[in-house]
């Protein structure tokens, strides 16, 4: 018997088992809940914070408000996995204190007890985030550590470490350069369009080493930087992407990513000129401030995961009892072909599938009468001979999304302008991505429940949208624009939910 129930009548005492009871069915089975996407239990998340491997469990720490479902009292909420996909969340890690907020950073893994803060001979986690104050605005980068997993958090009493009296400098990212054997952080100066690079010897005494920027595109703030190092598939070096969220004024509207390529010495970044060396990490309207893991080991490709979100109508998404939800987990390499660089991103499902379907050829196009929620769709279209072709996702005869490659106007988009429910205005749109006619015609869909997951042309395109159907079934057809039957191979599998 819960000890709710001591002194209380038999009948109260079994509503209240009851009402517990259906709490537990309901959680993580409420409408548009994500099946194979981390989301908190309830109320409010926005950006992915001080993603890290360590001893074993993968961290998200994430931006949070433990009192409700907007955007408020920001803290970093907190959830383990041992494979990326299956969450298990814990308590807030570090919570609002005296007024001052608790903006994205990121968390290392100090195994030489540089700072000071570990137990010695034992390696402990180091948190380094940006404290928020409102009126008048300040935003300062602040540490805070953990000697047990990163389950309870001590902040320093030295902070702030970095303070340049500015109302907007946020979202630090911080690696252990492995060449220079020193910390480097990079962190954005919002509203002047440039990253800062800091380098520390302990993480508490910072030194300024560059900035990069203006550049690229500069229509907003600019916020979440990430620096990472990426994996040349076919060539020698590898290379340094610069990811920077823009919010607002993204080309798709509201927040993006755009990335610079180039080469980081150790003191500054170096964007390079060659083709596809700036693009958008994502072409959907659903993807920003993703940050990538500390702790892979040597060799691994890096993993990104970003809150699956736009601001122009994050505080309007029609879930209860949480608000937001973050992308899946994707991997990272470069691709150097003919058509130039780009980045490659192959999200992780591979763990969660089941009930697989084959796909052939049908003289209709139907690949699919009726396909639950959450699955998903690899297809592989030959050589095409259609300009505008690809998939439409039908929830009924009036609802659906289409998914496709237009040849004549050189893009591959998504369009959930009639797919069910619109947040907003500015949820009805047609997300587009330049198409490079060399690159193979493939195309990766993730449907879950509120959100579909694309990822075309060998990984190079990545589009992510919400999307608030009236139904978890769809049915998946074939179309080209001549009505014929297009070619194509692939798979369905239907996806395992991640909540047990
Ligand atoms: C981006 C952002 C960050 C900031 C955080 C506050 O979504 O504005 O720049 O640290 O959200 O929640």
């Amino acid at each position: 018997m819960t000890t709710s129930c001591v002194n209380k009548s038999l009948f109260a005492c079994s509503l209240i088992v009851l009402s517990a009871f259906a709490a537990a069915q309901n959680s993580y089975r409420e409408p548009y809940r994500p099946q194979v996407h981390f989301s908190p239990r309830e109320h409010w998340t926005n950006d992915p914070n001080g993603l890290v491997l360590f001893h074993g469990e993968y961290h998200l720490f994430f931006q949070f408000n433990p009192v409700g479902s907007d955007w408020g009292h920001m803290s970093w909420g907190h959830a383990i996995s041992t494979d990326l996909l299956h969450w298990n969340e814990l308590p807030v890690a570090i919570a609002e204190k005296d007024g001052e907020m608790v903006f994205t950073g990121s968390v290392v893994i100090d195994s030489k007890n540089t700072s000071g803060f570990c137990v010695p001979g034992k390696e402990c986690l180091v948190a380094i985030y940006t404290g928020h104050r409102q009126s008048p605005q300040r935003q300062t980068q602040n540490v805070a550590y953990s000697v047990d997993d990163g389950r309870t958090w001590t902040r320093y009493t030295g902070n702030p470490v970095l303070d340049l009296q500015m109302a907007d400098f946020r979202d630090p990212s911080v690696s252990w350069d492995t060449e220079e054997r020193r910390w480097r952080m990079t962190v954005s100066l919002p509203t002047e369009h440039k990253i800062s690079f800091y380098a520390s010897p302990d993480l508490k005494k910072w030194t300024h080493l560059s900035d990069f920027g203006p550049a690229g595109d500069v229509d907003g703030a600019w916020e979440c930087p990430d620096l990472v190092r990426i994996p040349v598939e076919s060539g020698p070096a590898d290379l340094w992407a610069l990811k920077v969220g823009l919010n607002p004024g993204a080309p798709q509207g509201g927040s993006g990513e755009q990335y610079f390529l180039g080469r980081f010495d150790g003191q500054r970044f170096v964007a390079s000129a060659a083709r596809g060396s700036h693009g958008w990490t994502n072409y959907g309207k659903d993807d920003y401030c993703a940050i990538s893991f500390n702790g892979l080991p040597q060799g691994e490709k890096p993993v990104l995961i970003g809150w699956m979100n736009n601001w122009q109508y994050a505080e309007q998404l029609p879930t209860s009892p949480w608000r937001g939800q973050m992308s899946l987990p994707r991997r990272l390499s470069l691709v150097r072909d003919e058509t130039g660089l780009a980045i490659k991103q192959e999200p992780v499902t591979a763990p969660l599938r089941t009930e697989h379907t084959v796909i052939r050829q049908t003289p209709t196009g139907e690949l699919k009468s009726t396909q639950e929620s959450p699955f998903e769709l690899d297809l592989q279209f030959g050589q095409p001979s259609e300009q505008n072709f690809g998939i439409r996702l039908y929830t009924d005869d009036q609802h659906w999304t289409e998914i496709g490659f237009d040849r004549s106007k050189r893009e591959f988009y998504m369009d959930r302008t009639k797919s069910g429910r619109a947040i907003t205005a500015d949820f009805l749109t047609r997300t587009t991505a330049p198409l490079a006619e060399s690159r193979p015609y493939d195309l990766k869909v993730i449907v879950d429940r509120s959100s579909i997951e694309a990822y075309a042309q060998n990984g190079t395109i990545a589009m992510t949208n919400l999307v608030f159907a009236r139904s978890d079934k769809s049915r998946l057809s074939l179309f080209s624009q001549s009505g014929k039957p297009v070619a194509v191979t692939g798979d369905i599998w239907r996806l395992r939910t991640i909540w047990k």
